[in-house]
């Protein structure tokens, strides 16, 4: 069998054909390179072009009949920059999702995977969410990626398309054979910033002390990338009985969300003691004020993801931080520009 992976020279992406390659099912990728790196997709079957593009679609599906799965991951996820910009990211995230869907449905390949963000959630009170929370979208990229679910939901519910919509939030670490990794050498999360000030030698600053959590620092749901990609491969391996076909041909897909995260998430506070942890004494943290347009944050109960993947998460948070130090060297030697 093989995938076909949308975005598969991306961050996420590219490790989840990685992922798919290791169970042996052969990942095919298209990517336009907006944001991916070809190097990501060296090795492997690969299509420079848009998801829009339904003459290059079927030219995908006549030579590769033998897709059982789409994993669509392409997107434009720079939250600032979907607020300057949003016509652009409705454009890519949301109208071009329609496209896809439409040449997917047209060459018979009714099953997707699709990357989505559980940024759509409003956190309970004590800041977890899980596949029945309410939805509060905050930002143009947030909203286009919950539109994009509503139209495919729509279109499973006419066109005989089955989905299953994978949900997290903030995927760190690299692949860890270090085969790929963040493109950037400067992430804005709060792991990029500690790099930054350990190699830059000054101290990082813990922004805000006085949230409703834990240790009254910020929280997010890092996890390890690898942990994500394992999720897309588990869902594709159980597509059939997470979704099931249509009773009668042409009758309504089925359409299923399941959050991907660690169930307890990871405060600012735990993060620098655990990069400290992994680095030693040189990486020093230090208190100060929150930054106007900062968030308490929130983290994902993956009591579904259990059930119905048999997954969780296996790597520790200061896996992933090693990781994301490894690639932090590895992407200067493969001059990931
Ligand atoms: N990174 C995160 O924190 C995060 C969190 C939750 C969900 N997600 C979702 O995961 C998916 C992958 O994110 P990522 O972090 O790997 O981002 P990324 O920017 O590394 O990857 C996106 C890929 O899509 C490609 N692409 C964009 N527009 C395209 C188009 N029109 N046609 C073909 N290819 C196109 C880019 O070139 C890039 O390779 C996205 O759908 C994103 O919404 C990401």
């Amino acid at each position: 069998m093989k995938v076909l992976i949308t975005g598969g020279a991306g961050f996420i992406g590219s490790t989840i054909a990685s992922a798919f390659a290791e169970r042996g099912v052969t990942p095919v990728v298209l990517d336009s390179l907006v944001t991916g790196r070809a190097a990501f997709a060296a090795g492997k079957i690969f299509y420079t072009g848009d998801i829009g593009d339904g003459a290059l679609l079927d030219q995908i599906f006549r030579d590769h009949p033998d897709i059982g799965v789409t994993v669509h991951c392409a997107a434009l996820i720079v939250v600032p920059d979907s607020m300057t910009d949003p016509h652009r990211y409705y454009q890519v995230n949301l109208a071009k999702t329609l496209e896809l869907a439409g040449h997917l449905v047209r060459n018979g390949a009714d099953r997707m995977i699709f990357a989505s963000t559980a940024g759509m959630y409003r956190p309970g009170p004590d800041l977890s969410v899980t596949e029945e929370s309410g939805l509060e979208p905050q930002n143009p990229y947030t909203r286009s990626k919950m539109m994009a679910e509503l139209l495919l939901a729509d279109l499973c519910a006419a066109y005989g398309l089955r989905v299953v919509s994978l949900r997290y939030l903030n995927p760190i670490g690299a692949d860890p054979r270090m085969r790929t990794g963040l493109q950037s050498s400067k992430p804005t999360h709060a792991l990029g910033k500690m790099i930054e000030s350990y190699e830059l030698g000054v101290p990082f600053k813990i922004t805000g002390v006085d949230w409703p959590t834990r240790d009254g620092t910020a929280i997010r749901d890092y996890i390890h990338v690898w942990d994500i990609a394992r999720a897309f491969a588990e869902a594709a391996a159980r597509f059939d009985a997470i979704v099931p076909p249509p009773a009668r041909p042409g009758g309504p897909g089925g359409y299923q969300v399941i959050n991907l995260g660690t169930g307890d998430g990871t405060t600012v506070r735990e993060l620098a003691d655990a990069f400290r942890g992994v680095v030693g004494d040189r990486f020093q943290a230090e208190e100060a004020p929150a930054r106007p347009g900062d968030v308490v944050g929130a983290y994902v109960d993956p009591a579904k993801a259990h059930e119905l993947l048999g997954w969780k998460p296996e790597y520790t948070i200061e896996d992933a931080i090693r990781h994301s130090l490894q690639w932090s060297a590895r992407r200067r030697e493969l001059d990931v520009v």
